[in-house]
């Protein structure tokens, strides 16, 4: 007999679990300096020209011991899946060595030992160029022969992810390099996640479409005309609100995927420089406030449009017989309180696949 568990959900609202498909949730320390230099308007891309940004977490996580790295990951799974969390795509990218790389993905591949949550890994070798090589072009080419000779085969052979993104953008990987490494991880057998127009259109949201990338992500300044291109793709776009509340950036035009009738994903984007929280309620309640979503297109790009742009093959959105146990118990008096009363954390309980949500954080 199939084993029934009863929750008693009396007076509360269930429905289904939230899946976040761009995270960067595995690092060491913080840049909480950082956050004030921005808010002083100096910008995101000057302090990492600085030194600041990606090569200051990636100084800090390489210093990390993969015990201190791991139980950092833990404690933001358990933050995550308390804002209802039940699927998360985590991308290496603080590593930037070859080594340090693979053992980001291992140490996010361990992590699934100790929570129910579905964990999906993305190898991100091109986060940026390591900080010893930012400004020296020979170092940068080693950095990418590197990354299609010998991490992604290495990733591949023993099945880190099966996923490859990269930061395609004008003062980090060009069309050109993007293209490169794209091909090689497409010839190895990756699917492509690729981070888009966050700073600038570098035209990788059309290279992306041509290379049948699984998704988009971030698309602060995509065009109309990009958006048509999606529409007849089968990308996924993916808006990361968070990230453009805390940059306090112009935000992804939603408008024009709505009138194009183009669906799109939510994610947290969840990291330590451009958008520090795991607060995924809130994310929902800055793309009602600031994209105009409306709660159902909410609920949507949350979770089933979310599960395919991580390709998660046990998806969350559908609540019926048959279907996967992925669910939110909340003590709300109907769903739109949820995002409304923000700020506060009313979930009471979350079931992944049929058993309430862990992270075991007593290693
Ligand atoms: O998605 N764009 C690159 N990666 C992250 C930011 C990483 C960082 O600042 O540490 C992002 O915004
Ligand atoms: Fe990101």
């Amino acid at each position: 007999m199939e084993e029934i568990s009863v929750v008693n959900a009396k007076g509360q609202v269930v429905f289904p679990s939230f899946v976040d498909p761009h995270t960067h949730l595995i690092y060491y320390g913080d840049r909480a300096s950082e956050f004030f230099m921005r808010n002083q308007r100096i910008p995101y891309m000057e302090i990492a020209e600085r030194g600041g940004g990606i090569a200051s977490s990636v100084r800090q996580t390489r210093g990390a011991s993969d015990e201190q790295l791991l139980l950092s990951l833990l404690k933001r799974l358990k933050a995550l899946s308390s804002f209802g969390v039940s699927h998360v795509e985590i991308k290496s990218g603080y590593g930037l060595t070859k080594k340090d790389e693979l053992r980001l993905l291992r140490i996010i591949n361990k992590a699934k030992v100790y929570t129910n949550m579905i964990i999906q890994p993305t190898c991100m070798a091109a986060h940026d160029f390591p900080p010893e090589a930012k400004n020296d072009p020979k170092l940068k080419e080693k950095w990418i022969s590197e990354i299609e000779k010998e991490i992604l085969p290495y990733v591949k052979e023993e099945n880190l992810s099966e996923f490859f993104d990269i930061f395609s953008e004008e003062k980090v990987y060009n069309l050109k390099q993007t293209e490169r490494l794209c091909k090689a991880a497409l010839d190895l057998g990756f699917k492509l996640k690729l981070h888009v127009d966050e700073i600038t259109n570098i035209g990788a949201c059309q290279l992306a479409v041509k290379l049948k990338a699984r998704s988009v992500e971030h698309l602060l300044k995509i065009t109309e005309d990009e958006i048509l291109l999606l529409k007849e793709s089968e990308t996924i776009p993916v808006l990361l609100p968070g990230t453009a509340f805390y940059l306090n950036e112009p935000y992804a035009p939603y408008e024009l995927f709505e009138k194009n009738g183009v669906e799109v994903a939510l994610a947290s984007d969840s990291n330590p420089g451009s958008n520090c929280t795991e607060n995924m309620l809130l994310i929902y309640t800055i793309a009602a406030i600031k994209l105009h979503m409306p709660l159902d297109v909410i609920l949507k790009a949350a979770t089933v449009t979310a599960s395919k742009a991580s390709d998660f093959i046990k998806p969350s959105g559908i609540i019926d017989k048959g279907e996967c146990a992925n669910l939110i118990i909340a003590e709300i008096p109907h769903l739109e309180y949820l995002f409304y009363h923000y700020g506060d954390n009313p979930i009471k309980e979350v079931i992944i696949e049929g058993k309430k949500a862990f992270v075991n954080i007593d290693m």
